[in-house]
């Protein structure tokens, strides 16, 4: 779907994403989903904790990685996989090398003479990464053919789209095999890639300013009162500051700072330039986000400028737009905020966190990965220490 032109095929396959598994009812229905993991989360690291005979550094990136992964995998195909299902690379990584190809420079498709040689070996990486994503997606499929379709009240996403390919329709919007398996794709890369590099760089910003971790958890404490294990969905609009941060987060870091490729449908004129039809037009959102002429010091993370702010980044708002706007800007944005703030809510409300090896924060390497997405360079490492007042509660 994020590579379709606008048309017929696009039109039908939105429907299907923003009716069948992003509406408000769907994704309110998996809110225990998204808990349960969240929780389960935490509670690994409890464990952790008292396992372990010195505080030990956890990978963050790759934490933050499988529970993404295990929340979209349980809310769209019906169960999570275990790391080795898709590559003993993880999903993560599968996830990055697709974000990291999807964006790369590729040499022959400017020089197309040159593209039989394959130069910097992207082409191959491409058939390699397509090879082991369809595997894996041969496999969810088939493990629901076997299953055969279930009562509608169980009939996950994987079994709707399977009932829509036996529908009589024309060859234009008939739903095959392959497009089920775009869109499981869709939901793997769009859906848990996206939340993971935003989540992983909301928690480098907070590990840098010990001072937004002190402010998050008063505003936990305050909310939450004294009895709270774990931070619910229901407890989220309650939280201002912690979703100043989330905000503030996806404007200096967006995920997919370049957006997807658009293209112009007519010529136009745009303050005084001539755009061509099929034009392919590039959005630097990443720039937007940090205008100084809008966003005062911009590149300092500052939550507090979207504290009473009627600002949002829901893509009205042209300051900032982390998910895009307007027919084509991102379908799952409530999901991923909501995810992102779950889990950035309970990782602080049940943690300290330090940096690990005496490292200071200005020792912290915040350097994006280039591609179709910026996820840190280097896996993020941190040390979670219990906060005892909920430690005393598990
Ligand atoms: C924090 C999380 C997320 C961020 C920052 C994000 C960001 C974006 C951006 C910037 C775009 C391109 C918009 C444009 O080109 O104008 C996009 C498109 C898309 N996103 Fe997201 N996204 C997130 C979560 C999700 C989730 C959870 C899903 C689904 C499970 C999803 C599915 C998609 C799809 C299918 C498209 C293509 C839409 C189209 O072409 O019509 N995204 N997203």
């Amino acid at each position: 779907m994020a590579f379709s032109s606008y048309g017929a095929y696009w039109r039908q396959l939105r429907e299907i994403f923003t009716t069948r598994l992003l509406s408000l009812r769907q994704i309110e229905s998996f809110r225990h989903v998204r808990e349960s993991e969240t929780f389960a989360m935490v509670d690994g690291l409890f464990q952790n904790c008292k396992s372990a005979a010195a505080a030990t550094p956890v990978n963050v990136s790759r934490l933050v990685g499988l529970l993404t992964n295990n929340m979209n995998c349980r809310m769209a195909f019906g169960r999570k996989f275990s790391e080795e299902e898709i590559d003993n690379r993880g999903f993560k990584d599968m996830i990055q090398e697709v974000f990291y190809l999807g964006g790369a420079f590729n040499v022959g498709d400017f020089i197309p003479w040159l593209q039989w040689m394959d130069l910097q070996r992207l082409v191959r990486r491409q058939k390699e990464a397509h090879k082991t994503f369809d595997a894996f997606i041969e496999k969810v499929i088939r493990e629901h053919e076997l299953h055969g379709d279930r009562d509608e009240f169980h009939a996950d996403f994987v079994h709707e789209l399977l009932a829509l390919t036996r529908l009589d329709d024309d060859d234009e919007m008939k739903i095959t095999r392959e497009t089920v398996k775009a869109i499981i794709f869709d939901v793997l890369v769009g859906g848990s890639g996206t939340s993971t590099v935003a989540l992983e760089w909301a928690m480098s910003e907070i590990l840098l300013n010990p001072s937004i971790v002190k402010k998050i958890q008063e505003e936990l404490d305050r909310v939450l009162g004294p009895q709270h294990k774990y931070v619910e969905e229901s407890d989220l609009p309650q939280l201002e500051y912690l979703m100043a941060v989330v905000k503030e987060s996806l404007r200096v870091h967006p995920p997919v700072p370049l957006l997807i490729p658009h293209e112009c449908m007519d010529d136009c004129t745009i303050f005084g330039y001539d755009i061509p039809s099929k034009c392919r037009v590039i959005v630097n959102i990443w720039a937007i986000n940090r205008d100084p002429t809008i966003w005062e010091k911009a590149d300092v993370f500052k939550p507090e400028r979207f504290v009473g702010n009627p600002i949002d980044v829901k893509g009205q708002n042209f300051e900032v737009l982390p998910f895009g706007s307007g027919r084509r800007g991102c379908p799952g944005q409530l999901l991923g905020f909501t995810v992102v703030e779950l889990a950035l809510a309970n990782l602080l409300h049940c943690f300290d966190w330090r940096l690990p090896y005496g490292m200071n924060p200005n020792d912290l390497d915040m350097v994006e990965q280039f591609g179709l997405s910026t996820p840190r360079t280097q896996n993020l490492f941190a040390i979670p220490i219990p906060r005892q007042k909920v430690y005393a509660l598990f």
